[in-house]
């Protein structure tokens, strides 16, 4: 068995460019990363001077480490060059959204709709009192209307914070609470898999206790005899509102520095952290890899599959594209609904020329098998890219193939919520392709693996390391800057390290290999192993819990639970979907355990510190390695036959 995966993972074909697509392609020739590193600053800021300022920076960087400022004193507005920039150009009667909800229901929204919409619930914020500086929180579908809230924050210099819909009330709690949020912006509900996400009771439930909260808008997305209650005094109609807002706001003056948005993310030890973005040097990012690493030209159809909820949605659906007047399909809904060629019609029926998803569909998708993609006309997609996760050889031969037909390079595009836009990737018209490289840094990124000590590896493997600022790095985690310089900038001094691990090969060749932390990416979403103990823990019958990632065919790593109960519990079936459920409650849906494993003991270095690397060998029935340092190493050997007593 292992030796047929070892043999499937084996892939050495390697994919130069097609010369059709780099005489086409923005970037023909690797000239632009000699360019960045002759002169790092003078590159950041010659593409900067392609976004619209309203006064020009005096200094590039100011850097002192940790903290940085880019683009100094500049004066710029995000919102204007996503919308009013392309409304100016000529491109008023673009589309810029093409959506289509679950159910099969279809808008097309144009730059000049999208300035009108923006403009409008910019005013309807600033009625609600919302001013430059204030953050609104959005817990909503995906729907025309979440950009729309999104760009009209950034109009008004109101950083916005996107939760994702499928998080609990708690989560949605903890983030309103930590950032004080002013307003927060919801909807009666999403569809998903042809039912109701009830992101309002959702939303009533978290805003119990939430007194920053002034007001909570409500957009009507499912209505019908879909009945949800309105809060006198608090709750307001989306629609109320917009139908009185004037059509014009004038766009706020922004610093560079000015806070563009919060994003929360998991991390090794304690609740998800604010990650801070601010808006040039975010912009710039968002912009030139949009532009560079997904060849955008003005004919293109992008399709980016990710929620807005993540960094993917902010910077390749919102930011991004947008940034470069792009034409984008955005989808509510799930990938097997109606059914599982959902997406592939969505690419013939728009016409999508440049596809980006995560490596846990594209599993899902081989899974499902070819012949969805292949009764669909997928003859206009040019690029291909992946995001979230190492893809496995196999998966992206199969995107290559079914998807691609052979054709369309496909870029495996490394980066963070923290990092803000793409940061290891292939230029398309100019990078040999490797299934499963990330392959190079973007021109200007100055990546590097090194050991724990510091010390630079040129072949084999170590930790991912950014050895300089770069223009759209994380400003740091709100209300929290000791964490921001512990977590990412202590282990080297003035270098960032992002928690994971890599390899480079002879030719240089990046392969991410994951985390390295107590972080698990289950299907390219970030939890940590922290979070979800607590959560077990939380549970009245729970005593303790160890939680490790586990291999997971189409997720790649999915959660293992080990849980020792209270003598008031009886372990069983009926229990193991209690705390299951107890896990989505708390956190979300994306956060389920995969496997509980009741136990009698967890084991434990001499010193109490939970050895998860000893419960992943037992969790992936490995063999157990050295227990010398173990309390009791007969923790070790009882686990490992109740587990694989269970497993059998
Ligand atoms: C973590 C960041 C970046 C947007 C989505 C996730 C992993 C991301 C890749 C890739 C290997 C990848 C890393 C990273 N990751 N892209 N192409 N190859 N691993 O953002 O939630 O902040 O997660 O995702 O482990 O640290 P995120």
């Amino acid at each position: 068995m292992n030796e047929t995966i070892d043999r499937l993972l084996f892939e050495d074909r390697i994919f130069p460019p097609d010369p059709a697509f780099t005489a086409q392609a923005h970037i023909k020739d690797d000239s632009i990363y000699q360019e960045a590193s002759l002169d790092r600053l003078g590159f950041w800021a010659k593409w900067a001077g392609q976004l619209e300022w309203m006064e020009p920076w005096t200094e590039v960087l100011e850097w002192k480490a940790p903290f940085a400022k880019w683009f100094v004193d500049g004066k710029l507005n995000a919102c204007v060059n996503c919308v009013d920039r392309h409304v100016r150009n000529g491109l008023h009667n673009k589309a810029a959204i093409i959506w289509e909800g679950e159910p099969g229901d279809r808008r097309t929204l144009t730059y000049w709709d999208m300035q009108r919409e923006v403009c409008k619930f910019a005013n309807v914020l600033k009625d609600l009192g919302v001013q430059k500086g204030d953050r609104v929180v959005f817990y909503m579908p995906m729907i025309p209307e979440l950009a729309i809230g999104v760009l009209a924050c950034a109009r008004i210099g109101a950083p916005h914070s996107v939760v994702f819909g499928g998080f609990s009330a708690t989560s949605l709690k903890d983030r309103i609470n930590d950032q004080q949020a002013k307003v927060v912006v919801t909807a009666d509900g999403g569809w998903r898999r042809g039912g109701i996400v009830p992101l309002k009771q959702t939303t009533d439930e978290a805003l119990k206790d939430c007194p920053s909260i002034t007001a909570c808008v409500v957009f009507q997305r499912i209505g019908g005899s879909h009945s949800i209650t309105m809060k006198e005094g608090r709750d307001l109609w989306w629609h109320d509102l917009m139908a009185k807002a004037d059509a014009w706001c004038e766009p706020e003056k922004m610093d560079s520095e000015d806070l563009l948005f919060i994003l929360y993310t998991s991390g090794t030890t304690g609740k998800p952290k604010g990650i801070m973005h601010t808006t040039g040097g975010y912009l710039l990012g968002a912009y030139m890899t949009s532009l560079l690493v997904f060849d955008l030209k003005p004919e293109d159809v992008f399709w980016c599959t990710a929620d807005i909820g993540w960094v993917t949605g902010h910077s390749y659906f919102v930011y991004g594209p947008m940034s470069n007047g792009a034409t984008q399909v955005m989808y509510e809904g799930a990938p097997d609904t109606p059914s599982r060629d959902r997406f592939w019609k969505l690419c013939e029926d728009h016409g999508v020329t440049v596809f980006y998803t995560a490596p846990t569909a594209i599993r899902a998708f081989m899974k499902w098998g070819p012949q969805h993609p292949e009764s669909r006309n997928l003859s206009r997609l040019r690029l291909l890219g992946s995001v979230g996760e190492p893809i496995n050889p196999e998966a992206w031969m199969w995107y290559h193939t079914h998807i691609g037909n052979g054709r369309c390079p496909i870029v495996d595009t490394w980066w963070q919520t923290e990092t803000g836009s793409i940061m290891i990737t292939p230029l398309p018209g100019v990078t040999t392709l490797k299934p499963g490289s990330a392959t190079v840094p973007f021109p200007g990124i100055e990546a590097e693996i090194l050991t724990e000590k510091g010390k630079v590896v040129t072949s084999g493997g170590g930790y991912l390391c950014i050895k300089s600022p770069w223009p759209f790095m994380l400003r740091g985690i709100y209300g929290d800057p000791e964490r921001y310089e512990q977590t990412y900038w202590s282990k080297w001094k003035g270098m960032y390290f992002p928690g994971d691990g890599a390899t480079r090969d002879d030719d240089g060749y990046f392969w991410i290999l994951g985390r390295v932390d107590d972080v698990i990416n289950v299907a390219g979403h970030r939890i940590g192993t922290m979070e979800v103990e607590s959560a077990l823990v939380d549970h009245p019958l729970v005593a303790e819990a160890a939680v490790v990632g586990i291999p997971h065919e189409i997720k790649g790593t999915a959660i293992a639970a080990f849980v020792i109960i209270k003598e008031a519990g009886a372990p069983g079936p009926d229990l193991e979907k209690t705390l299951k459920q107890h896990v989505v409650d708390q956190i979300g849906a994306i956060a389920r355990p995969e496997k509980i494993i009741f136990s009698s003991d967890l084991p434990k270095t001499r010193s109490g510190k939970i050895m998860r690397r000893l419960l992943r060998d037992i969790a992936e029935g490995k063999t157990l390695g050295d227990t010398t340092s173990l309390a009791d190493p007969a923790v070790v050997e009882s686990l490992k036959v109740k587990y694989e007593g269970e497993e059998g």
